[in-house]
This record gives structure tokens, C-alpha cells and sequence, in this order.
């Protein structure tokens, strides 16, 4: 199963966590809980398939957009979760990375992020969670830090985006039935394997992963060659 054609580095935009409740009518907060069970599917399949790197679309710029109430259920999730996690991250070398502008988080918040980051630093494989994030910001931000220390080229810009520690992208999944990418790793995709998924994310597990991944493995790559 592991192979050559296997992707190092997956991203997922996980959506439909509303979808989800709404259909059982269950609060939304429900939905983000659920959904919190599928990251930790994930990150273990993630695991099991012997990913480099997995990385997560978490909570997006624009999601300040949504209720005060939905916001801080989602942040709640994020405090429990490095409550419940951290200790088994370590414990299986998992190197916790954040991408985008996590600082304007609550401070509370901040604190558990870097002693997470500062305890995950030795792991060996990578999950990357992106919070507050948003690609065309991650882009200016590159283009300004580039344009200060000289050439804005492709290059330098690479040196310059959250994900410049990264394996390149190969594969970018979305759940939900939706077919945009909302403002996730732009740049990063202008060569990946995309793949959307009519799952919704709480439903999402070990199995969707690997069909993903064998997915990417047939598929053929030319990065504009013949
Ligand atoms: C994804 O699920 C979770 C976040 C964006 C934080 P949604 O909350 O967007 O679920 P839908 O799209 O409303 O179903
Ligand atoms: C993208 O989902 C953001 C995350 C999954 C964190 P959204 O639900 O926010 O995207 P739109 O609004 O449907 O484009
Ligand atoms: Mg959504």
C-alpha cells in the first residue's frame, strides 16, 4: 500500500459539520463536536497510512463571520482538545504546527497553542492545523517579508509562507459536497490532486483517507511536462 505514488502531504478542508447537525436537528455545536471525533480518526489514519504531513483547515478569517455562540463553541473545542491530545501527541511523535494568524486568539488560548507547539517540537511527523487562516493573507504576508529582504520571486515567497517547513502539497480534500477552496493554501495548490468528497466531515474516517490516498496514487502528475 505504501508506496512511491503515495501522498506525503494531505490537506482537508473539513466542512459540513452544520450539514451534519442540521440533519439530525442537533445544534451545530454538536456537529463541531462530532467533528472534533473525526480529526482524531484522521490524525490516527493519518498515522496508520504514514503521512508526512496532515494538515487541517480548522477555523478560517472568515469565520469570524459566524455568531458570537458558534465562535466560542468552537474555541471551547480547541481548549479541550489540547486538554485531551497533547499528552498522546507526544506520546506518538506527532510535531503540532499552527498556520495563520493564531495570536488573535484569546490569550488563554494562545498559551495552551505555544506550549503545545513548544512540547510537540521533537515529533517526527507533522500535523499542521490551520486557525485564523486565510491564503490570501498567508499570501501579502509572504509578499511583504520578501519584497523587505530583496527578490519577490516564487522562491522567496515559498521561504516566506507558513508552510515553507512543509513537504510539498499533493493532495487537497474536501468534504461536504462543496467544490470551492475558500481561501485555503492557495499557493500551495497550483499543482496538488484535489479531491471533493460528498461526505459530510463527522462521518469522515480511516477508510476515506486511504480511498483518498489511493486515489492520488493513480493519478497521473505532469506539472505542465508531457
Ligand atoms: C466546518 O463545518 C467547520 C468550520 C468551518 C469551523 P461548517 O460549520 O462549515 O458546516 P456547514 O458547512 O455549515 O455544514
Ligand atoms: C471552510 O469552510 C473553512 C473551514 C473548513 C475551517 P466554510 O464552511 O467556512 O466555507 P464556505 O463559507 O462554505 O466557503
Ligand atoms: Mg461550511
Amino acid at each position: 500500500m505504501l508506496n512511491s505514488n503515495f501522498p506525503r502531504h494531505v490537506a482537508i478542508i473539513m466542512d459540513g459539520n452544520g450539514r451534519w447537525a442540521k440533519k439530525r436537528a442537533f445544534p451545530r455545536a454538536l456537529g463541531h463536536k462530532q467533528g472534533g471525533e473525526a480529526v482524531r480518526r484522521t490524525v490516527q489514519a493519518a498515522e496508520t497510512l504514514g503521512l508526512e504531513c496532515l494538515t487541517l483547515y480548522a477555523f478560517s478569517s472568515e469565520n469570524w463571520k459566524r455568531d458570537e455562540s458558534e465562535i466560542s463553541d468552537l474555541m471551547n473545542l480547541m481548549r479541550r482538545f489540547i486538554e485531551a491530545d497533547l499528552q498522546d501527541m507526544i506520546e506518538r511523535k506527532v510535531r503540532l504546527k499552527i498556520i495563520g494568524d493564531y495570536k488573535a486568539f484569546a490569550p488563554d488560548i494562545v498559551d495552551r497553542l505555544e506550549d503545545a507547539l513548544e512540547r510537540t517540537k521533537g515529533g517526527e511527523r507533522t500535523l499542521a492545523v490551520a486557525l485564523n487562516y486565510g491564503a490570501q493573507q498567508e499570501i501579502a504576508r509572504a509578499a511583504r517579508l520578501a519584497a523587505e529582504e530583496g527578490e519577490v520571486t516564487p522562491e522567496t515567497m515559498d521561504r516566506h509562507l507558513y508552510t515553507s517547513d512543509l513537504p510539498p502539497l499533493d493532495l487537497l480534500i474536501r468534504t461536504s459536497g462543496e467544490v470551492r477552496l475558500s481561501n485555503f493554501l492557495l499557493w500551495q495548490s497550483a499543482y496538488a490532486e484535489m479531491l471533493f468528497i460528498d461526505v459530510l466531515w463527522p462521518d469522515f474516517g480511516e477508510d476515506h483517507l486511504r480511498e483518498a490516498c489511493e486515489e492520488f496514487a493513480r493519478r497521473e502528475r505532469r506539472f505542465g511536462g508531457r
